[in-house]
């Protein structure tokens, strides 16, 4: 569905295990914890998520548009406690009814997505009201500096990077797209590397309203949903 990434998929492929061995794991342990029910997982590259769901996950459908790294999620896929279904598809129109999962999770992509908002109000429509986001990101780095180097890298490292920007704040998008944070926890990782391109993280959790009808700003509620004004 989206543009091929051969050369960035296999180096990822190969990255991931010393990225998640460096504590990545640890954080996509927490990313997942307390999770139950149906889940869609958003961009899930090779399936590194997969191993860390809670067995009271009953079903993840796990979106991947670049052919080599979802070939590799079916794999990781076949190996997995919880069932996962691995489905070709991108954020901005997920292949998932209305209201069908219980959580939304986000791990490393929405540096990548080519629109993030769209990707947001789509989270919100496959999320049952009351439903949870969970989300981990690299973001805006904190100090002038290395903002302003990011914004100069991000003219060129999408091209190299799969997509991938480092001058994007995917919680003010997971805001405007209606969703309430619950909780945020912003760090550099590499741990003691201090600032960079790629290292403010941030971990978090947000959830939909429960009774599914407070939209994003400059929506309303109707009796058939929500609707645009
Ligand atoms: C850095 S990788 C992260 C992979 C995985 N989520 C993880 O935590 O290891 C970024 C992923 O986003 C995917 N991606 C890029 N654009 C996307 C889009 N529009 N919709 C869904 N996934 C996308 C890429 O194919 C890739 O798998």
């Amino acid at each position: 569905m989206a543009a091929r990434h051969p050369v960035f998929a296999l180096t990822y492929d190969l990255l991931a295990p010393g990225m998640d061995a460096a504590g990545a794991g640890e954080h996509r342990r927490r990313l997942l914890a307390g999770l139950s029910g149906r889940v869609v997982e958003v961009g899930a590259g090779p399936g590194r998520n997969f191993s860390w769901y809670p067995p009271e996950v009953r079903q993840v459908v796990a979106v991947e548009p670049e052919p080599y790294l979802r070939r590799r999620a079916l794999h990781a896929a076949g190996q997995s406690l919880v069932s996962v279904d691995v489905v070709d598809g991108v954020a901005e129109a997920l292949p998932v009814a209305d209201g069908w999962a219980d959580t939304v999770v986000f791990a490393l992509v929405l540096c990548s997505v080519a629109d993030p908002d769209r990707a947001l109000a789509e989270a919100r429509r496959v999320v049952r009201p009351g439903g949870a986001l969970r989300f981990y990101e690299h973001v805006a780095a904190d100090s002038p500096g290395w903002r302003r180097a990011q914004q100069i890298a991000d003219r060129v490292w999408p091209r190299v990077a799969g997509g991938c920007h480092t001058h994007r704040d995917p919680v003010a998008t997971i805001r405007r797209a209606g969703f309430h944070v619950d909780t945020l926890d912003r760090f550099a990782f590499p741990p003691g590397r201090g600032a960079g391109l790629v290292s403010t993280h941030v971990l978090g959790s947000a959830r939909r309203d429960p009774d599914g009808v407070t939209g994003p700003p400059g929506t309303h509620a109707t009796e058939a949903g929500t609707q645009v004004d």
